[in-house]
């Protein structure tokens, strides 16, 4: 590509920053089942990108999220990794293809309209939870395979044997030696509700939807725990070679005939009007099923026609998917309040008249930032769009244009409210709040004395991640403020099981839970200690890599910015955050106690030390093939000298580690930047390793 189409192309750029983001939030979502981004976002994103590339076909990229499905592969290593255990990779006998979809209901009416004469629709519920195939041979459920990432999946059997409509054995004489069943596994609403209600209790992290519950269970290593949760299945399709019938409805009837969970609400539609009335049934009916639909999907009824219109590569032509619009709901804003978290950030919270949406009440949303609540202009006494996305926190979306004529109450709460402005000072503690450039969010800067950042640096410190300790959940936490007995992380260790005893609620035995997993904390690893102090922007993974550098807090607290930059992860920001803390008195002092507590400020195990600094302070990429150790190798050799591995080459870059065929591309990156090329022997020879 030469430059001037570079120049003249800023949708090049948009083109490789989608892709970025659509990969992210596949991995989000398949591998992390965290959604970031709303299914509606993603799906516009995946539109608008589909248009570029038809645009620009010389940037096609079969690696493109277009031209593969998302994959929850990945997830199955970290599963190995915690556990030992993993599921058989299994590869797919017929690829796992998703839906070509859209939100339009005119693009749905051009579609049918653009199928062959007198064909017939089925017409389905698009359930919202995970695909599964189950392979049945001579009858006999023999593996349940994830989609993955469409070719090989995971053999999850002994989890979906929990499933109790999913018949392990089937018999019947029309029964084919091999099929595949696909269908959607999913966690009922009831279940999920109360699968939340129990994590909230034990202070676990909430799933944010159905969907995300499910895909957590169905990777679960323990069936026992799964069959406890409660998965449903859905079953919509059918595979194989010599199979009953000649259409599509005809193999699930036959499905439903041999004892499997196909829904009810499956019809066969002869025209536009009749799928669109089915489309407009179930907008409102599927509010009452058990469990979460997205849409509609329609498919192809008859195979021979199927099969003309064949497939592309994500997708069959034969079948589309209509995806309903997020729920929302207009209500009335009563009051803007502000929440101040664990880190000091300001969040706007409306608190609303309530609503029903997605079969709970919302009365709060967030108003994300004072930006967010300008650029709507909006304001208390306004009526607003709450939405619930795939997200637990309810937004606000937009705003009704307000009425000329309302209730005299309304109107003069919106004119005591014309002057709104975001407040200058903390509602908790009064201190003047600063804004970090470049950040939309307003910080309350009083991070020893402001009892919200207090006492979350407190519940920071125990959480499960950090030191783990059990029986102070936050409320236990509030509890303790408030009496005075916990101000900051190192009280903890001056709590006296009498003290705890005598508060309501807590008694004897939670008192002495709680004292036996303080003494426990005392065996946490000195990494661990790190996170826990909540340094600014010290995350758990930033934490070990900086404790594996330096390997007493000792050591840490005389680091000079310098030799922090070299640790991989760690910029500017960081390191300044990390000698700012060691420079206050006041954290200096907790340290101390915490030591004399008895908590381990230094690495114990067997890890080595740093080889050398030789690297320290040094930014290197890594890049084409090498004859004498894998990347991962030169990676490990570069941190344990004390360097930084980056992925790409900028200004920063002090060298690359150039192997054999590096591409072309960060060839002409580094001469443009004059950054040298490392050959592998040179490298070597660098660190002194014999070759
Ligand atoms: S048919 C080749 N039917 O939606 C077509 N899929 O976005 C196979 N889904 O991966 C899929 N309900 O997990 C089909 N009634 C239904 C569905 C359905 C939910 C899911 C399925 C698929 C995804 C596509």
């Amino acid at each position: 590509m030469d430059l001037f189409s570079q120049i003249e192309a800023p949708e090049r750029e948009e083109i490789k920053r989608l892709r970025e983001e659509l990969e992210d939030a596949n991995y989000r979502y398949y591998v992390l089942s965290q959604p970031t981004m709303t299914d509606r976002d993603f799906d516009e994103k995946m539109h608008r990108l589909q248009a570029l590339e038809a645009l620009y076909p010389d940037m096609f990229d079969p690696k493109s999220p277009t031209q593969h499905v998302g994959s929850d592969l990945a997830e199955n290593r970290k599963t190995k990794e915690k556990s030992g255990k993993t599921f058989e990779t299994v590869e797919h006998k017929y690829p796992m293809l998703s839906l070509g979809n859209t939100y339009s209901r005119e693009e749905i009416e051009d579609w049918v309209r653009k199928l062959p004469q007198g064909v017939e629709i089925v017409c389905e519920l698009k359930y919202d939870g995970l695909s599964i195939s189950l392979w049945y041979e001579h009858g006999r459920l023999t593996k349940a395979v994830t989609r993955g990432d469409g070719q090989k999946g995971d053999n999850v059997i002994a989890n979906i044997k929990t499933i109790n409509s999913i018949p392990w054995k089937i018999e019947g004489a029309d029964i084919p030696p091999f099929f595949e069943l696909r269908g959607e596994v999913l966690l009922p609403w009831a279940q999920f509700e109360r699968l939340n209600k129990e994590r909230e209790e034990q202070e676990e992290p909430l799933f944010a939807n159905p969907r995300n519950a499910a895909s957590g269970t169905l990777k679960l290593q323990d069936s026992k725990e799964v069959a406890r949760r409660g998965l449903e299945a859905y079953l919509y399709y059918m595979l194989g070679e010599d199979l009953p019938g000649k259409t599509h409805y005809g193999r699930l009837m036959a499905a439903k005939q041999w004892g499997f969970n196909i829904s009810d609400a499956i019809k066969v539609c002869h025209s536009v009007d009749e799928v669109m009335a089915y489309i407009e049934y179930w907008d409102t009916e599927r509010k009452k099923l058990p469990v979460a639909t997205d849409g509609i999907v329609l498919k192809v009824n008859d195979l021979q026609q199927q099969a003309e219109l064949g497939y592309t590569a994500k997708s069959p032509r034969w079948a589309i998917a209509y995806k309903f619009p997020a729920e929302k709901q207009l209500t009335l804003l009563k009051a803007i309040t502000y929440q101040v978290g664990r880190t000091g950030i300001v969040t706007p919270v409306a608190n609303l008249e309530p609503v029903q949406l997605s079969g709970t009440t919302v009365q709060r949303a967030t108003l994300h930032n004072e930006d967010f609540i300008r650029s709507l202009d909006i304001r208390p006494g306004d009526r607003v769009w709450v939405e619930k996305g795939g997200e637990i926190i309810p937004k606000i979306t937009g705003r009704e244009e307000r009425p000329i004529s309302r209730p005299y109450a309304d109107v003069k709460q919106l004119l005591d409210s014309a002057g709104y402005t975001f407040p200058t000072v903390c509602p908790e503690c009064g201190t003047p709040l600063v804004r970090v450039e470049g950040e939309a969010a307003w910080r309350c800067p009083n991070e020893k004395d402001c009892p919200p950042q207090m006492k979350g640096k407190i519940e920071h410190f125990v959480s499960r991640k950090a030191m783990a300790i059990d029986g102070l959940g936050e409320e236990t936490i509030d509890l303790l403020f408030e009496q005075g007995l916990l101000h900051s992380i190192a009280d903890l260790y001056d709590l006296k099981p009498e003290e705890i005893a005598r508060q309501e609620r807590l008694g004897e035995k939670s008192a002495q839970n709680i004292m036996d997993s303080l003494e426990a904390s005392k065996q946490v690893p000195w990494e661990r200690v790190l996170f826990a102090l909540g340094i600014r922007m010290v995350g758990e993974t930033t934490a070990k890599k900086i404790a594996r550098r330096f390997r007493s807090i000792d050591t840490l607290q005389w680091a000079t910015a310098e030799q922090l930059c070299g640790i991989e992860d760690v910029g500017q920001q960081i390191a300044d955050n990390i000698i700012a803390y060691f420079a206050d008195m006041d954290n200096l002092q907790i340290v101390q106690r915490l030591r004399n507590a008895g908590l381990q400020m230094e690495a114990t195990g067997e890890e080595p030390e740093n080889i050398s600094d030789i690297l320290a302070g040094k930014s290197i990429v890594i890049s084409g093939v090498f004859a004498q150790h894998s990347r991962d190798e030169y990676k490990a050799m570069i941190e344990a000298h004390g360097g930084k591995n980056t992925g790409s080459i900028s200004k920063k870059t002090s060298f690359v580690l150039a192997g054999e065929n590096m591409g072309p591309e960060k060839r002409n990156k580094a001469e443009a930047l004059s950054i040298p090329m490392i050959s592998e022997e040179e490298f070597l020879q660098m660190i002194q390793v014999p070759i």
